[in-house]
């Protein structure tokens, strides 16, 4: 995530990126209730922006754009408690949070915002941690926290927390990314909740995209699954419709991302990216036209921020 200090030392100010799944397998149901997974992972140029000031007076508190969203269940304020019971820092932080990806959409954004925190409040408080400690605190506050420490692209495996980071080999067929986000909020665990044997696949989907990536070449479009995709069209008639309008305005494919309501498309060439979000938006849907984002040289990333 990009970042930049106001004040050195007491404030600074950091990028939260959202993230579509271009594949995932569900590959069954574990002992401890979450569900084995293999996914692929892109961080996208759709972001919430994370104003961190410190306080000497130890309050931690945190203020959103979306009133709604500044409670005591915040990700982003989880994470600045978690962080500091887990080192003892008794000082506080302001986090003021400006929101832009849709929550509760598939996108990761509640993920991503606590991601961000957990980095800029490490530097923040300047704080010794190591990389590992920083990947089971993420891991400990949700399954995606983990990959947006890394950001870019990523395999993940596990129930998501496990994270293999891939070169910045995004195909050029998929540069520019339609994203459509109906109108209605999906709750993960009841979308994991739903799922029947019939939703489960052997890997061998994230398998293929993987291998074609790291060979630089297109991923065959029947590779690009999510095993969570049938139970939300089946429950949510807004996704259904949603998709049915992507198609009708021209998409090449619809996926969904994560456990959703977002569903996305992509195309090479952004003149027919632009027209298809145009149709899509006169017809009153909410769409993003985005492209695939990686970390920079000053972005705030685990390497940049761990202790070694
Ligand atoms: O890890 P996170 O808190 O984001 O997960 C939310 C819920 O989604 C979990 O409580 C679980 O019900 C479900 N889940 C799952 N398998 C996963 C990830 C999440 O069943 N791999």
């Amino acid at each position: 995530m990009q970042w930049q200090w106001l004040q050195p030392g007491s404030s600074c100010t950091v990028r939260a990126y959202a993230k579509i799944n271009l594949t995932l397998d569900v590959l069954g149901r574990r002992g401890d209730g979450y569900h084995a997974l293999a996914t692929v992972m892109q961080t996208i140029d759709l972001y919430d922006t994370l104003s961190l000031t410190l306080r000497e007076d130890g309050l931690v508190h945190l203020v959103c754009t979306q009133p709604e969203l500044s409670t005591e269940t915040n990700l982003a304020l989880r994470a600045a408690m978690l962080l500091r019971a887990h080192t003892g820092e008794r000082r506080g932080v302001l986090i003021e949070l400006q929101k832009r990806i849709p929550s509760a959409a598939g996108l990761g954004g509640g993920s991503s915002d606590a991601a961000a925190a957990l980095l800029a409040l490490t530097r923040l408080w300047q704080l010794r941690l190591t990389a590992t400690e920083l990947m089971e605190l993420a891991a400990s506050l949700g399954s995606d926290v983990p990959f947006f420490l890394y950001g870019g692209l990523a395999l993940c495996e596990g129930r998501g927390e496990l994270v293999t980071p891939l070169p910045p080999c995004w195909p050029a067929e998929l540069r520019w990314l339609v994203l459509l986000k109906p109108a209605i909020s999906v709750a993960t665990a009841g979308v994991f909740g739903a799922l029947t044997a019939h939703d489960y696949s052997d890997g061998s989907h994230t398998q293929a995209v993987c291998a074609a990536l790291q060979a630089q070449r297109m991923p065959a479009l029947s590779h690009l699954h999510n095993g969570l995709e049938r139970g939300v069209l089946e429950r949510y008639a807004e996704v259904a419709v949603g998709r049915a309008a992507l198609l009708e305005a021209g998409a090449p494919f619809v996926r969904l991302s994560g456990s959703g309501p977002t569903l996305f498309t992509a195309l090479a060439d952004l003149e027919e990216a632009h027209r298809l979000w145009l149709r899509l938006q006169e017809q009153g849907y909410e769409v993003y036209l985005t492209q695939v984002v990686y970390p920079s040289a000053e972005s705030l990333t685990l390497a940049s921020v761990a202790a070694h």
